[in-house]
């Protein structure tokens, strides 16, 4: 349906929708096309950053910058280019509502102990020997390892082992700073000290079917750390006896076992297998999210440009964005996603592509930034 908005020109119009705004009032008329869309235009970006300007710009970071009180963590955030307009900081924003980092810790180093209202999940990328403590559990963490900090929970974390540890973090920064809800409280020591068994939350669902009974109402994070044989086992198994889903491949989501909920209540989190040469169908969603890439190379196009990736690589497919995956090799990847804020909003809604059997034609392709070479 053909809309009319030609009156918006009329000098009248545009005299009255100044002069009210003298008084912080607002003319719906006008203000309608601009923010209620017919569908979903986010302002983040398609966008990919490169594994070697991640790793080379957090080694550089270990030069000048130290975790301690204040600064807190050495992470390097993904901020996407659409979002930089918004003030302070982009709000970190690598999708609308989330935000993602790499954060790297060196043997030895301790970053305090805090607590804030925003919930935090993180994948770990590389090295062992580091742990996070949360709620007075150190959880041991180890490459392929999903290990989450639910909001309000103490944590902290220490390096016992001999070489770099690098981990992802996805927090729902730029959604708590919108809805003006955040608290953040430093612990009163500079890291908590053990109260509990190591990995003690693990070792209580090692069964993996079975609930502990008095879980039933749980009080805290019924699990620290999703290990990465549990995680590799389960995709196995799937890939064992199905098809690969036509849009993910095979693919599983970290939940909380106490109530079958995402595991960190904002931020879904899925591992996925990309068999070589698997080509999912194009789709899109409302939901947004941060891919990684833990192992493989392939592609993937986003409304119609392609994106290659290799491992350790990030890339973000916004709301509503056409998106299909090709695999060159046998392609692990994790993905960070915004699904249960979309659906706490009831908002979420899915679009099969159903042109030229479900694939996109590739207009465009992405040039990530890349580091020169230095002899
Ligand atoms: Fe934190
Ligand atoms: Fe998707």
């Amino acid at each position: 349906m053909e809309e009319n908005n030609d009156f918006l020109q009329d000098a009248d119009v545009q005299d009255f929708d100044r002069e009210i705004q003298q008084y912080h009032l607002g003319p719906l008329w006008h203000a309608i096309p601009d923010l209620m869309k017919h569908s979903p235009e986010p302002h983040a970006q398609a966008y990919l950053w490169k594994y070697d300007l991640i790793y080379k710009k957090l080694m550089d970071a270990a030069t000048i910058f130290t975790p301690e009180r204040g600064g807190e963590r050495r992470a390097i955030y993904f901020q996407n280019p659409g979002l930089n307009y918004r003030k302070p900081w982009g709000w970190a924003s690598t999708t609308q509502t989330l935000y993602t980092a790499v954060q790297l810790l060196l043997p030895g180093e301790e970053a305090p102990s805090h607590r804030h209202a925003q919930n935090a999940h993180r994948f770990i990328m590389e090295g062992e020997g580091a742990y996070s403590i949360v709620d007075g559990q150190r959880v041991f963490m180890e490459r392929g390892d999903y290990v989450i900090t639910p909001a309000g929970s103490w944590h902290g974390h220490g390096h016992l082992g001999d070489k770099p540890m690098i981990w992802m973090d996805t927090l729902d920064i730029p959604t708590v700073y919108y809805a003006a809800g955040t608290f953040f409280e430093n612990y009163e020591d500079q890291l908590q000290k053990p109260e509990l068994p190591d990995n003690y939350t693990s070792n209580r669902y090692l069964g993996g079917m079975v609930r502990p009974i008095n879980d039933r109402y749980p009080k805290s994070v019924p699990v620290g750390n999703y290990k990465w044989n549990g995680t590799i086992a389960a995709l196995r198994g799937l890939e064992k006896f199905e098809e690969p889903d036509l849009y993910d491949g095979y693919a599983v989501e970290f939940i909380n076992p106490s109530n079958g909920e995402t595991a960190v209540p904002t931020i879904a989190a899925w591992m996925q297998l990309l068999p070589k040469g698997f080509h999912s169908k194009a789709h899109r969603h409302t939901h947004s999210s941060v891919y990684h890439v833990h192992e493989g190379s392939g592609y993937t196009i986003i409304n119609g440009t392609r994106f290659d990736w290799s491992k350790g690589d990030y890339f973000v497919v916004p709301n509503w964005a056409i998106h299909e995956h090709f695999a060159e090799e046998e392609s692990l990847l994790f993905q960070s996603n915004d699904l249960p804020i979309m659906e706490k909003l009831n908002l979420e809604r899915k679009e099969i592509y159903d042109k030229n059997n479900g694939h996109q034609f590739i207009k465009d392709e992405f040039k990530p930034i890349i580091l020169p070479v230095t002899r």
